[in-house]
């Protein structure tokens, strides 16, 4: 499996997912500011995987920070990892819980602090992967032996710290000893999907077909795809999902086409403070993503570009939402609720 991120001799490693497949080449941060730019540029992307990026550079920039002004360096480090992308809610989840954390040691001789910071956001990373399993553990049940299942985007390993949401529920079918292959959305205009997802799963052996973004309804209609397998970024309390933009398009064919549309995110993907995803943040990103690919222009220079990364789409066509706890089903009000307060 690959290794998406880790903590080595001071220095956070991560796989450079801006080069894949083409590269597999590993850069090592080694301050948190470089740690923010990864997660602003996507060397490091997916909710989950940002989340452990996040722990390990407010602990890396308390690992730097002098001993004088320990408070408002901390909270300068915070802030600037807060900044760097708006919509996944496990960025903010993480830097929460290393803040609670400091406040905790606050006092404490420094190289106490340090240790402890830096062992926080090695657990944050061991325990994704321990909820990744978990999370596909819970989901296998649902995926059909000698099925077909759509995915959009990239919730594998490189999404989170080991296995995936989405992909570890494939992977956790696959393991149980089903026969399933998967369709792939190249998901522009990022092409997570084409890069990344059918990179990983070529490496687990699971027979993987990539489709152009505008074939998935054809391919629903088929007959052909037993369900549709997502992550998320964030999941209001309503069950409204943010995840990568276009999943909204997949989950109203799914509905159209009688197809199960699944969700597969950890709890601390759920934001229970927003009532819906009306308020949900959605990332803007820059027009040269949309009007060039791999550098080179498919749009007349000067065009109009609106690109947002996410998208929100409504509960409604959510059939059913899988997490380490368990698998909520509607009425997501009562059932995430009761899934977040419960203990693994
Ligand atoms: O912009 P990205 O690549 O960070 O978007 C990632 C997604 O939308 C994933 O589907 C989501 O983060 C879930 S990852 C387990």
């Amino acid at each position: 499996m690959v290794e998406t991120i880790q903590w080595i001799d001071d220095s956070v490693v991560l796989i450079d997912q801006t080069r894949l497949p083409l590269e597999e080449k590993y850069i090592a941060c080694h301050s948190y500011l470089e740690v923010a730019a990864a997660i602003r540029e996507m060397v490091i992307r997916g909710a989950p995987a940002i989340g452990v990026a996040a722990a390990m550079g407010v602990a890396l920039g308390v690992l730097r920070a002098n001993e004088e002004n320990l408070d408002a360096q901390v909270n300068t480090i915070c802030d600037t990892l807060a900044k760097t992308r708006p919509t996944a809610v496990n960025l903010f989840w993480a830097i929460e819980r290393m803040r609670r954390l400091y406040q905790r040691l606050r006092g404490k001789p420094i190289a106490e602090i340090r240790k402890w910071m830096i062992e926080e956001a090695r657990l944050v990373r061991e325990e994704d992967i321990a909820i990744c399993r978990a999370i596909g553990h819970n989901g296998a049940a649902l995926v059909p032996d000698h099925s077909t299942v759509l995915t959009h985007c990239n919730a594998g390993a490189l999404a989170t710290a080991g296995y995936g949401t989405a992909l570890g529920v494939i992977r956790a079918a696959v393991e149980a000893g089903k026969q399933v292959s998967v369709f792939a959305d190249e998901t522009r205009p990022f092409l997570q999907g084409a890069r990344l997802t059918v990179w990983e799963l070529q490496q687990d052996g699971i027979p993987t077909t990539l489709i152009t973004d505008n074939m998935a309804g054809h391919f629903l209609k088929s007959g052909r795809i037993a369900c549709v397998l997502v992550g998320a970024d964030r999941i209001a309390a309503n069950g409204d999902v943010a995840n990568k933009v276009g999943t909204y398009t997949v989950a109203v064919l799914a509905k159209e086409n009688a197809v199960p549309f699944f969700v597969a995110a950890p709890i601390s993907t759920l934001d229970l403070t927003l009532a819906s995803g009306e308020r949900i943040p959605i990332e803007q990103r820059a027009a040269a993503e949309v009007t060039h690919v791999f550098g080179r222009a498919v749009a007349p220079a000067g065009t109009t570009v609106e690109n947002p990364a996410f998208d929100v789409t409504p509960a409604q066509y959510v059939t059913a939402i899988i997490t380490e706890k368990g698998v909520a089903h509607p009425p997501y009000e009562e059932s995430l609720r009761l899934l977040a307060g419960s203990r693994l």
